[in-house]
């Protein structure tokens, strides 16, 4: 496999302007604006592979959207280089377009009071797209999107799952060798996700599309990404493959008790005492204990409790995904 996106020393920086506070600091910002400069994307680098599907994910403010904007050519970088397919974005970017789609989930890249498939001819004579492939790939979107039942509807009548199945048919029609998505899923029904997701996996595996997605949906990333890059202020803060992810956060693990009858958490911390576990507040009869299985075994902390307390259910279960990463998010990295 060969590389399809280089990306080295990234940075973009914005200027803003900095509010002086008061009456008196409005007048002095009005004569004199105090401009200040954020670096929204500080030195990033990475290199995807071609049929790579790859999730770049971060907190709000992190620096994905801006990172996907130079990505597809729409912002220049302040600094650094970025190939795609050999190409720079922002160089050339009408020959880049017809290499690459987009999708920005939060707004559509439609003509709003054209007819869905009006947009799609538009596109079709823009990117010269011949007719069979444009056959083809349509006859692809309404197996795997059914778009055709609206496809006579204008882009302003669509509901939200509708107008996103779109712009990712359009964003596809002239079979691009790179996808670029920020937030595909943002404001979709449970079944729409569903749709879109299954869709992803599927042009990526049959038509081998390299993928980059930013979502604040860590869902779409358990389900189609085995490989995160995570941002955080700019910065890369981990790259690599999901499952590493959860083992260098460390093998926590919870453990939910059941009691069949009360029992104070003095009580409970007492059992374990000596042990390196967390309990955490109580639900009723529903008591939770967090420990690192590198640190106890699991079976040391069951055994224990069920020797001590009237246990009537146990069940063990590693953290959800959003823990670890919101974990990340909060201490700024892990050890790679
Ligand atoms: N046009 C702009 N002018 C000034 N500052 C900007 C501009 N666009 C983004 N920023 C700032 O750059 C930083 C990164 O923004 P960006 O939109 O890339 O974040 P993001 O990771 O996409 O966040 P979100 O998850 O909220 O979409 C933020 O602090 C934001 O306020
Ligand atoms: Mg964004």
């Amino acid at each position: 496999m060969s590389n399809m996106i280089h990306v080295s020393g990234l940075s973009r920086d914005y200027k803003i302007t900095k509010k002086r506070e008061g009456v008196t600091g409005g007048f002095i910002d009005l004569v004199r604006p105090r401009k200040e400069t954020l670096r929204a994307v500080d030195n990033v680098a990475f290199d995807i592979e071609a049929g790579e599907l790859v999730g770049y994910i971060g907190a709000n403010g992190a620096g994905k959207s801006t990172t996907i904007k130079m990505l597809t050519g729409i912002l220049t970088p302040t600094s650094g280089e970025v190939t795609v397919g050999g190409m720079v974005p922002w160089l050339d970017r009408l020959q880049y377009t017809r290499h690459i789609g987009a999708v920005f989930g939060q707004r559509t890249q439609l003509w709003w009071d054209l007819a869905v498939v009006e947009s799609f001819r538009l596109l079709q004579k823009i990117y010269e797209v011949d007719e069979d492939t444009y056959q083809q790939q349509m006859g692809v979107f309404n197996e795997l999107l059914e778009i055709n039942d609206f496809l006579h509807q204008p882009v302003r009548k669509l509901s939200l799952g509708q107008r996103m199945r779109c712009d990712l048919a359009a964003a596809l029609l002239h079979k691009p060798k790179v996808l670029f998505l920020d937030e595909p899923t943002i404001g979709l029904d449970v079944v729409a996700k569903d749709n879109v997701r299954r869709f992803l996996r599927d042009i990526r595996q049959n038509q081998g599309v390299t993928i980059i997605l930013t979502t604040h949906d860590l869902g779409d990333i358990e389900q189609l990404c085995k490989r995160i890059i995570i941002i955080d202020q700019g910065r890369v803060h981990f790259d690599g493959l999901l499952d590493n992810l959860r083992l260098q956060t460390g093998h926590r693990v919870r453990l939910t008790v059941e009691l069949r009858e009360g029992l104070s958490s003095k009580k409970l911390a007492q059992v374990t005492d000596g042990m390196p576990v967390k309990w955490e507040s109580a639900e009723g009869l529903r008591h939770t204990v967090e420990f690192n299985r590198s640190e106890v075994p699991g079976a040391d902390v069951i055994k224990q409790l069920v020797n001590a307390c009237p246990v009537s259910d146990l069940h063990l279960a590693e953290p959800p995904i959003e823990e670890v990463v919101a974990q990340i998010y909060r201490d700024g990295g892990v050890a790679q």
